[in-house]
């Protein structure tokens, strides 16, 4: 059967990014810098790469510099122009996704992940699509999203990623149910609960912040009434849909980054700073000193 080809990806950035408080009181949370690019901007690349051709970002109150962001910025590139300097244009000009090829709309309470990919139904459409959080970071070559459409250009159906967490942190993800052998390239997933409890996780698997679904799921989340932490959760309405359709697994194979935690942004910071040949050699004999103490 001739699969649906993933066109578009909804990036839910409604939260309120409490744990970054206060640097998240007038800047959002995806603006917050790895290095010298805003966590947002790198999770737009590995979309545009897996063949994303419109990125849908489902945005709330005090969001409106992501839209600038991704915009034209007239009076800076002029100046740029003038001053000769032709290398931060180019640079300016590969970030910006094509013109027409994104849309806002707005989550106008912050109701929960569910809710907020709900919002993005209509620009969305009939057609299967991706999610990315945008405070997963995932670092890998091909991309966490490529490699997922390799998949689903195989399996059809709905795709996840998902990736080995310890048992003791379990209770901090959506965690996925499988048959078979888990740690095979892709599994067959039969269910998942939502921060479970500690000790009854279904398995080690949690869903890093990637997904291809079909867009029966925005019937499913209509319905959906508020679940684990009083929020509209995507966790339980992809178990309603699994009930219909068949749901892959994708053991992704790379690094991933929870932004969202101080942790995770602070680590992302130095991986993504020891990649750079001159800035590594500046920071690795700080790093050392500190490390020394
Ligand atoms: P998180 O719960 O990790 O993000 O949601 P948060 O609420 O921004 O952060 P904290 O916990 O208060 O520090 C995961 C993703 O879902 C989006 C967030 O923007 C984030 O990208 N989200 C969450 C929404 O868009 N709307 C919501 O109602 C909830």
């Amino acid at each position: 059967m001739q699969k649906k080809t993933i066109r578009k990806a909804v990036l839910p950035v409604a939260g309120l990014g409490t744990r970054f408080l206060p640097a998240t009181k007038a800047l959002p949370k995806e603006m917050l810098t790895i290095v010298d690019r805003p966590i947002i901007q790198y999770v737009v690349d590995e979309a545009r790469k897996a063949g994303i051709e419109h990125i849908v970002f489902v945005t709330g109150r005090n969001k409106h510099v992501i839209e600038d962001h991704f915009d034209i910025a007239y009076e800076l590139e002029d100046t740029l122009r003038e001053r000769g300097k032709q290398e931060a244009l180019d640079l300016l000009e590969a970030i910006r996704p094509a013109a027409g090829g994104t849309s806002f709309t707005r989550q106008q309470e912050p109701l929960g992940l569910g809710h907020a990919i709900w919002c993005a139904r209509d620009l969305i459409g009939n057609e299967p699509f991706a999610i990315l959080l945008p405070d997963m970071l995932m670092k890998s070559d091909p991309g966490c999203l490529s490699q997922m459409v390799e998949v689903y250009e195989k399996t059809g159906g709905n795709v996840i990623s998902v990736e080995a967490v310890p048992e003791d942190q379990t209770h901090n993800y959506g965690i996925v149910e499988i048959d078979g052998d888990p740690s095979a390239h892709t599994v067959k997933i039969t269910g998942m609960v939502e921060k479970p409890k500690p000790g009854t996780a279904p398995s080690n698997l949690f869903i890093n912040g990637r997904y291809i679904l079909q867009p029966r799921i925005f019937e499913l989340l209509e319905k959906q009434g508020t679940g684990a932490g009083g929020e509209i959760q995507l966790t339980d309405a992809m178990l309603a849909l699994m009930g219909e359709q068949t749901f892959t697994g994708l053991r992704f194979e790379g690094e991933t980054y929870d932004c969202g935690s101080k942790s995770g942004f602070l680590a992302a910071n130095i991986a993504y700073a020891l990649e750079d040949e001159e800035l590594a050699g500046q920071i690795r004999p700080v790093l050392n000193d500190l490390l020394k103490v």
